[in-house]
């Protein structure tokens, strides 16, 4: 019997991918795995422990004495880190504004990355991220990277700051959206960029049902010729 496939979703901050993702993951009957709530579980670590976010030495040794836990729920994922729920407060503007630099340190990606694998080792995972299909599973049987105008996404990114009742501005999200892109895509250690064989989908003005539509198509696409 099929263990079923793995799925890697890329894309810039704001282009729908968790949205999407959690949909996909729901219609196939697959784990939904947002890397990047692992990467914020470890930034609000250190914040929480006045670790320098620069720090390398610092938040590499961090890492390594963080458990992050992703439990799927009827209500969404829930994040835990250490055993304490951070499934709101890893969504801070404090935690946003430092995670980038988090992300950038080669020590959290290589801890991160292996833990990754290991969700994913029994197939059937929706994984979603910035270098899942070319670094944490550069052999997963489908690979789309989702884009979006840096408008509609810093737009994106507002409107679910404002539904948990963060009072930001329009400009500020547009700004650490802008930086955060600039972060990802820049720096040395496996930088936001679309695998080869990625499939591109552009969200631009497309609900989140259309695309996730049309990502399981490509997944039975490729699970029928199997
Ligand atoms: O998708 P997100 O905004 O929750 O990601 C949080 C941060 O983690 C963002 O700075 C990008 C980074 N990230 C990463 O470097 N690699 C991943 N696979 C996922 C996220």
């Amino acid at each position: 019997m099929s263990r079923g496939l793995r799925v890697a979703i890329d894309g810039p901050t704001g282009a729908g991918k968790g949205t999407v993702a959690r949909m996909v993951a729901e219609r196939l009957g697959y784990r939904y795995v947002d890397t990047g709530a692992m990467y914020r579980a470890v930034a609000w670590k250190a914040l929480r422990e006045g670790v320098d976010p620069d720090d390398a030495e610092g938040v590499a040794s961090l890492v390594r004495r963080t458990r992050v836990a992703l439990e799927p729920r009827a209500d969404g994922l829930r994040v835990w880190c250490d055993g304490e729920d951070v499934t709101e407060a890893i969504r801070s503007v404090e935690v946003s504004a430092v995670v980038g630099r988090v992300a950038a340190n080669p020590a959290v990606r290589r801890v991160l990355t292996e833990q990754q694998r290991q969700l994913a080792s029994s197939g059937g995972v929706v994984m979603e991220g910035r270098d899942i299909g070319t670094v944490v599973l550069p052999d997963a049987e489908v690979k789309v990277y989702l884009e979006a105008s840096l408008e509609e996404r810093a737009r994106r990114r507002y409107e679910e700051m404002r539904a948990r009742g963060e009072g930001v501005l329009l400009e500020d999200v547009r700004e650490l959206v802008r930086q955060d892109d600039e972060m990802a895509r820049s720096r040395a250690t496996a930088p936001l960029r679309r695998a080869e064989d990625a499939v591109v989908v552009d969200t631009t003005g497309r609900s989140p049902e259309e695309v996730a539509e049309e990502i399981v198509r490509l997944v039975e696409a490729r699970a029928g010729v199997k």
